[in-house]
C-alpha cells in the first residue's frame, strides 16, 4: 500500500513525501521581479511546514513581457545570485524547489498598451480582448531561447528543476487551441503542428540544461471550452513529451474552480489517472485536492504519484506537518478558521 508520506524519487529529486505546493502567484515581488522579504517569508513557512516539493509562482522570462504585477522574474543573469537565498533557504528547511517559467501572451490586462505581446495568431483574447502580434519564425526562435536561458539561470541559482507553464490559457496553452492558433505554417493546423511550439520549447530547454536536470510541465487535461484543447489532444501532446523525456507532468484543467462546490474535490483525478496510465513520467494531480483521505484513495487506486495544492497552503502553510503528526482534518484558514483560503472571506494570503 502506498502512503502520501512515502519518500519518492522524481528523477533527480528525492522528495520526503508526495505533497507539492502548486505554483501560486503571491503578488509580492517588486516591480522588477525580485523577491521581497515578505515573499521569502512565505517560502520559509511553506518549506518549514513539511511539503516535499515547492513550485514557485510563475516567473516571466523576457523583461518586456510580464503578464501580471508582483510576479517573479528570471529574465536576466542578475537573478542567479538573487535566487540563491531562496533555494538555500528551502533546501535548509528540507524541501525541494522548482521554478515555474511562463510567457503570458494575450491573457492579460496588465500594462498592455506599453508593450509588444506575442501570440500564435492575431486574434482577440476572449476575455481580455487583447490582440497579440502573430509571432514570426525569428520571434518563435527567440521565445524558445527565453525559455532555455531562464532554465539555465534557474539551474545556476540552485533550483532543483523548472516547470514550463503550459496550462491555464497562457501562450503555450493557446498554441494548442484552434481559436488562438489559426496559423497556416508548421505551428498551426493539424494537432501535430499545434503541438510543435510546446515540444520545441521543451527540447530547447532540455538541450540547454542537460539530461540530468528536472524539467516538468503543467498542462490542462482539457480547457473545457469550445475550440480549446480537449482531453484527447492533451494526451497526444503528453505522449509526445513523454517520448522526448519530460520528467513530470502536473495535470490541471480549465474549469472555474472557485465556482465548483466542495464535492468536486480532486476535480481532475479521472483525467490525471488516465494520463498516468499512458505515460512513463510521474503525474502530479492539482485542483481542489483537499482531504487526506481522498488523496490517499486516489494514490492507491490510480498511477498518480503526487498531489499538488495551492490554496490550502495559503490558508495553512504548516498543513503537511499537521497531517504528519496525525491530525488529518482538512486545512482550515488561519485567518477565519472556516474557509480553505479560497478568498471567500478575503483570506487569500498568508499573514
Ligand atoms: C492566488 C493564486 C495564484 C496562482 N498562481 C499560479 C501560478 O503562478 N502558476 C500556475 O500555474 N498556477 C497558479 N495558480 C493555480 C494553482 O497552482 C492551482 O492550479 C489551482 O489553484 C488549483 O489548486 P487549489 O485548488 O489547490 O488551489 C494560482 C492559484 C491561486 C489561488
Amino acid at each position: 500500500m502506498k502512503s502520501l508520506f512515502d519518500n519518492i524519487n522524481l528523477k533527480n529529486l528525492n522528495l520526503k513525501n508526495r505533497f507539492v505546493r502548486s505554483a501560486t502567484w503571491e503578488k509580492l515581488a517588486d516591480d522588477n521581479g525580485f523577491m521581497t522579504d515578505k515573499l521569502l517569508n512565505i517560502y520559509d513557512r511553506v518549506s518549514k511546514g513539511g511539503v516535499g516539493l515547492i513550485i514557485t509562482s510563475y516567473a516571466y522570462i523576457s523583461e518586456t513581457e510580464k503578464p501580471n504585477k508582483g510576479m517573479l522574474g528570471i529574465y536576466s543573469d542578475t537573478f542567479i545570485s538573487h535566487y540563491k537565498k531562496l533555494t538555500d533557504l528551502v533546501h535548509k528547511n528540507g524541501s525541494k524547489i522548482i521554478l515555474q517559467i511562463v510567457y503570458g501572451g494575450s491573457q492579460t490586462k496588465y500594462n498592455t498598451s506599453d508593450r509588444l505581446i506575442w501570440g500564435m495568431s492575431s486574434v482577440p483574447h476572449k476575455k481580455t480582448g487583447v490582440i497579440p502580434k502573430e509571432m514570426n519564425q525569428s520571434e518563435i526562435n527567440l521565445l524558445k531561447k527565453y525559455f532555455a536561458d531562464a532554465s539555465v539561470r534557474a539551474k545556476k541559482a540552485g533550483f532543483d528543476g523548472v516547470q514550463i507553464h503550459g496550462a491555464h490559457g497562457y501562450l503555450l496553452s493557446q498554441s494548442l487551441s484552434t481559436y488562438y492558433n489559426q496559423r497556416k505554417d508548421l505551428y498551426g493546423g493539424s494537432l501535430e503542428n499545434r503541438s510543435r511550439l510546446i515540444t520545441e520549447v521543451y527540447s530547447e530547454v532540455r538541450k540547454n540544461v542537460g539530461d540530468d536536470y528536472h524539467v516538468s510541465i503543467k498542462i490542462n487535461c482539457s480547457d473545457f471550452e469550445e475550440y480549446g484543447t480537449d482531453f484527447e489532444q492533451s494526451v497526444y501532446l503528453l505522449q509526445k513529451l513523454d517520448k522526448l523525456g519530460i520528467d513530470s507532468v502536473e495535470v490541471s484543467g480549465g474549469k472555474k474552480l472557485s465556482q465548483l462546490k466542495e464535492h468536486m474535490e480532486s476535480v481532475y483525478a479521472w483525467y490525471a489517472g488516465e494520463i498516468a496510465k499512458k505515460i512513463k513520467a510521474p503525474v502530479i494531480l492539482v485542483g481542489l485536492n483537499r482531504s487526506y483521505a481522498t488523496m490517499d484513495k486516489i494514490l492507491n487506486t490510480t498511477d498518480i504519484d503526487l498531489f499538488s495544492m495551492a490554496r490550502p497552503f495559503l490558508a495553512e502553510p504548516e498543513l503537511i506537518n499537521r497531517w504528519g503528526n496525525g491530525d488529518l482534518s482538512n486545512s482550515k484558514c488561519i485567518s477565519c478558521g472556516k474557509c480553505y483560503g479560497e478568498n471567500e472571506n478575503g483570506c487569500i494570503m498568508v499573514k
